[in-house]
């Protein structure tokens, strides 16, 4: 009896173990200015824990959003890092998975609510994180600054101070600009930034979206802009 139960809970935990690591993304919060400004606002308004828990959320939102259930799709990432510390700027992700957030020129200047705002930045890196690079080829860069942004949108957590749907000079010109685009897009055909951030694996060409619509981007642009009536 005593054998029984010692040994069926360790099995258990073993088989949970193992479940679990095929999956788990480690996701590693370090704030390293917490006596500053910023550093202590993150401190006491957000806090490690949250943070924690938003990128593994923003995740989630963003495999699905990118249409890439399973883990054979994605980056083969196994930990994300998260670094508050002081630069000028808001956010970056460098390496692929090591996200940097400014603490006294971001953190500490946000308006309004705080953690939507916060939400919002980490979603836009989360996506950097996540989806593929087109190689940087032709308008790859700013067309996913545009996914970057159009996840951050999907998820609600567009904030006021973007422009309004419609503007822009050019539908390359990368954040809410193309994301509101992109947005049009997928409007035309469900599951198109999937699409078209799959294609971007290997490499980038306009034509994708010729491919995947129908329509030379120019057309579809331009469209988009009467719509909205500018
Ligand atoms: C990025 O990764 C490379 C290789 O792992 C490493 O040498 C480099 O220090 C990293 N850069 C930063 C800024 O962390
Ligand atoms: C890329 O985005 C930046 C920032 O919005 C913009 O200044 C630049 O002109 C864009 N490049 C192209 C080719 O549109
Ligand atoms: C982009 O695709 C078009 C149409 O398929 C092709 O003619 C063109 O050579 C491609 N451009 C690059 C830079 O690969």
């Amino acid at each position: 009896m005593a054998l029984l139960s010692y040994s069926l809970p360790s099995i258990l935990l073993i088989v949970a173990t193992s479940l679990h690591a095929t999956n788990a993304v480690e996701y590693v919060v370090s704030n390293t200015v917490p006596n500053t400004e910023g550093g202590a606002i993150f401190r006491d308004k957000l806090g490690q824990d949250y943070a924690r828990q938003t990128m593994a959320s923003a995740s989630e939102f963003i495999w699905q959003t990118l249409r890439q259930p399973n883990e054979a799709d994605r980056k083969p990432i196994a930990r994300v890092t998260l670094v508050v510390e002081n630069f000028e700027g808001i956010a970056y992700t460098i390496n692929s998975s090591e996200i940097h957030v400014s603490a006294n020129s971001y953190i500490r200047n946000i308006k309004g609510d705080i953690k939507t705002d916060f939400n919002g930045v980490l979603y836009h890196e989360m996506t950097h994180v996540w989806q593929w690079d087109g190689k940087r080829q032709g308008h790859a860069p700013n067309v996913t600054e545009g996914v970057a942004d159009f996840v951050r949108l999907r998820a609600n957590y567009a904030p006021p101070t973007w422009p309004p749907r419609g503007s822009g000079q050019f539908w390359h010109e990368g954040y809410a600009v193309t994301a509101y685009f992109l947005d049009y897009c997928e409007g035309l055909k469900n599951g198109f930034v999937a699409d078209l951030n799959m294609k971007m694996k290997d490499g980038y060409n306009d034509s994708f979206f010729m491919e995947l619509l129908g329509k030379p981007v120019d057309q579809l642009w331009s469209e988009y802009k009467a719509r909205y009536g500018n």
